[in-house]
């Protein structure tokens, strides 16, 4: 079933990755494309066209065509990967017709699942095997998943946080909410909107959390300066803000991840909980990254946290490296 060329891909909300295991990380895009209001034709994609957030006119839509971990225009996504494709094997003639490995969010429904296959499927794929995202992720973060012990991996993406128990290839316990890093991001235009009158956009919101986001831990303050529009005189302002600000705007968001991942660690097992203790658990994705987040989950779970070498690259990693590892896929 496998043939010489096989590709893995991490279609997630945020960036798309695609791995191949002789090259590695051979794309890695945001998961954004441009496209012509009348053809539909996709016109850009990826840091080109994410670039073009809030600046086009109106015959240019820039559409982020994954939500919450799954496909939410289906048109746009296979667009997007036959985008994807050309580019790939413009460069490499073989990856033409390849085997794809994809993931899929542990919370996806038999029908967000299909939509997957079959997108994945117009590109021309010679087969296409779809992955539980978790498993992925855990192998792209080095953990044994094959063995008879408990690894516990927590991924929190762009659209979603999945929590998952895997042992012997397959998930024992596995939590899925559609709670992640764009909505940290909505959540801090929210805050700028009602505490300053002031609209600002997703781009910038995304900066004011990489620069300034931190997990509800004590820390030496920082600030920046923001630009948006005044949504009382309508004009362009700037204004300071400080990372307490944005901590508070955050901190019940990080709450629900935090409960989501007690949650999955009451539903274990007795016989393995004790892994946990001693093996701790992985965090990865994006998300992951908030500042004083490791710091802040060992302080409210008591078992070691460790941070994934790879966080925005597990799931392709994972996917592309799963071919030992058959026994966890699922079709
Ligand atoms: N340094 C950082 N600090 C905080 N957040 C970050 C950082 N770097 C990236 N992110 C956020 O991580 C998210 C993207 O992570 P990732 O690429 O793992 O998501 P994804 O796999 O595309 O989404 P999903 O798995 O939900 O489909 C975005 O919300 C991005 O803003
Ligand atoms: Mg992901």
């Amino acid at each position: 079933m496998f043939g010489t060329t096989t590709i893995g891909i991490d279609l997630g909300t945020a960036n798309i990755l695609v791995y191949n295991k002789e090259k590695g990380i051979i794309l890695d895009e945001p998961s954004v494309v441009a496209v012509d209001t009348r053809t539909k034709e996709v016109i850009a994609f990826g840091h080109e066209a994410k670039e073009m957030t809030g600046k086009t006119p109106a015959n240019i839509a820039v559409i982020r065509p994954m939500r919450e971990g799954v496909i939410a225009d289906f048109d746009v996504t296979s667009g997007l990967l036959q985008h994807i494709m050309r580019r790939i094997s413009a460069k490499e003639s073989q990856l033409r017709k390849p085997n794809v490995i994809v993931s899929t969010p542990s919370g996806a429904t038999s029908v967000e699942r299909r939509a997957i296959h079959d997108a994945v499927q117009a590109i021309g794929a010679k087969s296409v095997v779809l992955m539980e995202e978790p498993v992925a992720a855990a192998i792209g973060a080095d953990l044994p998943v094959e063995e008879p012990v408990a690894n516990t991996i927590v991924d929190i993406g762009g659209g979603t946080t999945e929590i998952a128990i895997i042992s012997y290839g397959g998930i024992v316990s596995s939590t899925s909410i559609r709670t992640g890093g764009d909505h940290i991001d909505e959540e801090i235009i929210n805050y700028i909107r009602k505490q300053y009158n002031l609209l600002i956009g997703e781009a910038t919101a995304e900066r004011v959390k990489k620069e300034l986001a931190y997990a509800p831990i004590p820390h030496e303050e920082i600030r920046t300066e923001i630009r948006g529009r005044d949504l009382v005189t309508g004009l362009p302002e700037t204004i300071t803000i400080t990372s307490s600000e944005i901590q508070s705007a955050i901190e019940e968001l990080l709450e629900r991840v935090l409960e989501a991942i007690r949650m999955t660690l009451e539903k274990c097992p007795a016989e393995l909980s004790g892994d946990i203790v001693d093996r701790g658990i992985v965090i990865t994705g994006g998300g992951s990254l908030i500042k004083g987040f490791q710091e802040w989950l060992v302080s409210k779970i008591d078992v070691p946290v460790h941070m994934a070498p790879n966080p925005l690259e597990s799931v392709a990693i994972g996917t592309g490296k799963s071919l030992g590892y058959i026994k966890a896929m699922t079709k």
